[in-house]
């Protein structure tokens, strides 16, 4: 049966390449939709989860993960071999960045010299995974057209980002818009029919380079933005401005703005990472990207900048940083995830631990984390004295935090979200 018709009778067979963020989501949305889903990682901890119907990204969806999973409508393997067997291959490896802030496209190709192998006529391969304009066709398609078969024709191609923003309680998977970009006409239309079946909107772009850079548009733009209230937000603070009431203000303003909040720096998988893709491929165009260079600068540093606020506190206080006992509060780089890839709260502690401070940290969704071979674990909250701390840093607003008990019993905070904005006392001081 043509691929088309397998798709639209859901008799289809998807294999997902990574159960990660992005992976496993998708994954659950074409099996709810009826399809047989194949989820393929090279971490056999994450496939003995899945196929309990554990669900290790989002802990609301596990009742349907595990029914999904009785129902063998999902099926977690490690093993590439069952790529045969499947109709559609979807790529969501990771794409991080090498030591040298280069892309590390290790992953996506070493996935593809998998689905080379494999490779049966008839398939359609898709990849998600966020990356440089020219991937798709550059890197993807001359390692599949190897064994003689024929894009369009043979196998089908398309790069399809993925927009995801975690946490995001309107916008999931499902209702998030759909951009595809597929090599050739067949691989277009084949696309938009698959991701029809389980995404409310779809928008065709006209070729897979566009499509990716549409993906870093996205990105770079709320590299850009985030990197401009961060500038200044150093810059209200030494003219006595609070930044916060200035974007509040200017967010009044029904057309032609849109605010963007600044922190103590960026955090995650995808802002601090994807614009230095564009970056590194338009060296070989002999263009430099001065923008994306100047918001990694800026962004950069605030972690650094938030270490220097807290000196200066302390220095008000009579004490210095060094042995000064310092408590974290959070490790993610977002409230309310689990997720500390990136996080500023890392670089913070990085920071003030080489210069000398005594550093704890909480975060009840990230027990522990490693710095530099040091390992520090999350203290528990509960019976804690947060007067026994010469500072509290809020990184992350979580949630769960009690902020009136911190107000109340701590003798310094770095508020660097903004969140005891509603309290007025001078141990607080925000960013
Ligand atoms: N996390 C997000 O919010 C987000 C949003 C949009 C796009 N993206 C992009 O999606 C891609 C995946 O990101 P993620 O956050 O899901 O990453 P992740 O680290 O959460 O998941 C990736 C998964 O791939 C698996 N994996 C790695 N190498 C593999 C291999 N060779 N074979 C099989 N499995 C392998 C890992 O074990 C992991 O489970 C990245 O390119 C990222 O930039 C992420």
């Amino acid at each position: 049966m043509p691929l088309k018709e397998k798709i639209l009778q859901k008799t289809a067979k998807i294999g997902v390449i990574g159960l990660g963020y992005v992976g496993l989501p998708l994954a659950i949305e074409f099996a709810k939709v009826g399809f047989k889903v194949f989820g393929i990682d090279d971490n056999p901890e994450k496939i003995e989860k899945v196929n309990q119907g554990v669900n290790y990204i989002l802990k609301a969806e596990e009742v349907l993960l595990t029914s999904l999973v009785k129902e063998k409508r999902i099926k977690g393997i490690v093993d590439y071999s069952i790529l045969k067997e499947v109709d559609v291959i979807i790529i969501c490896v990771p794409t991080p960045l090498t030591k040298n802030r280069e892309p590390d496209i290790s992953y996506v190709e070493s996935v593809n010299k998998e689905i080379s192998k494999y490779l049966t006529k008839g398939q359609l391969i898709i990849l998600e995974s966020t990356t440089y304009p020219g991937t798709t066709e550059e890197v993807i398609l001359p390692k599949l057209s190897e064994n003689g078969l024929k894009v369009g024709e043979d196998f089908y191609l398309a790069f399809s980002p993925e927009r995801v923003d975690p946490g995001n309680k309107s916008y999931n998977t499902k209702n998030t818009p759909k951009i595809i970009g597929g090599v050739t006409k067949n691989c277009r239309e084949l696309t938009k029919i698959l991701y029809s079946q389980v995404m409310e909107e779809i928008y065709v772009a006209s070729s897979p380079k566009t499509a990716e850079m549409v993906k870093l548009l996205e990105n770079i733009f709320r590299s850009v933005n985030i990197a401009l209230v961060n500038e200044l937000a150093v810059l209200c603070k030494k003219m006595e401005i609070n930044i916060w009431e200035v974007i509040d203000l200017a967010a009044t303003k029904p057309y032609g703005y849109m605010p963007f909040y600044p922190g103590p720096g960026l955090g995650g998988h995808c802002i601090p990472i994807d614009p230095f893709y564009l970056t590194w491929k338009a060296r070989e165009y002999d263009f430099h990207t001065r923008f994306i260079e100047l918001a990694g600068e800026i962004n950069m540093h605030m972690p650094y900048y938030i270490a220097n606020m807290l000196i200066e506190a302390l220095n008000i206080n009579h004490k210095v940083l060094n042995a000064s006992k310092i408590l974290v509060l959070g490790a993610a780089y977002k409230k309310d995830l689990d997720d500390s890839r990136e996080s500023p709260s890392l670089k913070i502690i990085e920071i003030l631990n080489n210069k000398g401070a005594a550093i704890e940290y909480n975060d009840d969704y990230i027990k522990q984390i490693k710095i530099k071979n040091k390992i520090f674990k999350s203290i528990d909250l509960k019976n804690l004295k947060l007067k026994n701390y010469d500072a509290v840093i809020i990184a992350t607003d979580h949630s769960y935090y009690d902020y009136k008990k911190i107000v109340e019993e701590s003798s310094l905070i770095i508020d660097c979200r903004n969140i005891l904005k509603k309290y007025k006392n001078d141990k607080i001081r925000v960013l």
